[in-house]
């Protein structure tokens, strides 16, 4: 299976966002966070099924599909109820819509760095924003208890991303209860995006909700999407599980007429990819765990680049140290690399590589940084 991995896609003309910011120049594109590898087979076919039917009128949520998501968290240790389900077009959409929701008395915790989209909401809301920087504690980026009870204020909103973007860092569950209880004893809100939540490249990490923490259910508005593990995100689907029934109504009422349902092909590729996509699955976390190592392995011994293992996500979180180049995302396309700029995530200096494409193309680009590095010393 691994060999279709392997095998280049050329995805120019097909209006990727990826691909498209570099149409003409010769610059590989590392930055946004979808790959470039086809979704399953499985997803074709429910595909070409559909358009044999040749009617995409107004759609409903299929039972099944809320089935099958019940089914997803039970295997999560999760017991979720399927009316707790609440079906979007995406989680981006669901990180502006949720300002709305939070009352002016009520102050936003953002840590960083962050998802860039997080920041953006921040931006255009009244709301008070408190910042709290990740630390670095044995190669991984957590949260600072100690300091974020000092700054995070009673009946606050966290928002919360695990497995982080762009850290990669799975919280361990001893991780998760302290946060729980920090957040309990401040009566705080939880805003869990949990998208990269399939992405355990090591076998001893696991990824825990941190809504099933003891008291946390009421308190969590939980995000995920199917679109990330099976590279299907131009289709718009995807979900929030809220088991507060009063937070739920609220959440929906953003919504309605408003921000439109999920896509009909999102919800298929959805249904399919659940009901059968598990041994895909398995082979993409392989193969991307090959990457990592790779990447591990070529910048290990380079004194002029720090990095966060990425334990979760196809991310690689960077930087390069001793340099007073002020703009390196522009150094690195210069020698034929698109990266993602720190500057975005809330943390200048750094940069963020999406490792989700074929080995030879990642290697090829490696070499281009090796080479971009050696240049600014
Ligand atoms: C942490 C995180 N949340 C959300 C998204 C985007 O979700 P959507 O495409 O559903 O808006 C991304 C995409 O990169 C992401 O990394």
């Amino acid at each position: 299976m691994t060999k279709d991995f392997d095998n280049p896609v050329n995805r120019e003309d097909t209006w990727s966002t990826r691909w498209d910011l570099y149409a003409d120049k010769d610059i590989i594109p590392l930055w946004v966070a979808d790959m470039d590898f086809k979704s399953p087979k499985i997803v074709q076919d429910a595909f070409q099924q559909r358009i044999n039917h040749g009617i995409y009128g107004y759609t409903e949520i299929p039972d099944e599909l809320n089935n099958e998501i019940v089914s997803l968290y039970k295997k999560r240790n999760w017991a979720i109820e399927k009316d707790w389900i609440v079906w979007l077009p995406g989680l981006e959409t669901a990180i502006h819509q949720i300002y709305k929701l939070i009352m002016d008395t009520q102050s936003v915790i953002i840590p960083k760095p962050i998802y860039p989209p997080f920041l953006n909401a921040a931006k255009h809301s009244s709301k008070k924003i408190i910042f709290h920087d990740l630390k670095e504690v044995d190669g991984r980026l957590v949260y600072d208890i100690e300091k974020l009870s000092i700054e995070a204020e009673d009946n606050s909103w966290l928002m919360f991303v695990n497995p982080h973007n762009p850290g990669g860092t799975i919280f361990s569950k001893e991780e998760l209860t302290d946060l729980a209880e920090l957040v309990i004893e401040k009566n705080i809100h939880i805003f869990s995006d949990e998208i990269h939540s399939d992405f355990i490249l090591e076998s001893d990490d696991n990824h825990v909700n941190i809504a099933t923490l003891e008291g946390m259910k009421e308190r969590v508005i939980t995000l995920d999407s199917l679109s990330k593990t099976f590279n299907i995100a131009g289709l718009n689907c995807a979900y929030a599980i809220i088991p507060n029934s009063s937070l739920r109504r609220q959440f929906q009422n953003l919504f309605r007429g408003q921000i439109p349902p999920p896509n009909l092909f999102g919800l298929i590729a959805t249904l399919v990819c659940l009901q059968d996509g598990d041994s895909w699955k398995a082979d993409l976390i392989k193969y991307l765990k090959t990457n990592k190592d790779f990447l591990i392995k070529e910048f290990k011994d380079r004194k002029d680049v720090h990095f966060i293992e990425p334990r979760g996500t196809y991310l690689f979180w960077f930087k390069v140290l001793n340099t007073d180049c002020d703009d390196l995302k522009k150094h690195f396309e210069s020698f034929g690399v698109g990266l993602s700029n720190g500057k975005d995530f809330g943390k200048p200096g750094w940069m963020r590589l999406n490792f989700g494409t074929n080995l030879e193309l990642l290697s090829k680009a490696v070499k281009r940084m090796h080479q971009a590095l050696d240049a600014l010393t």
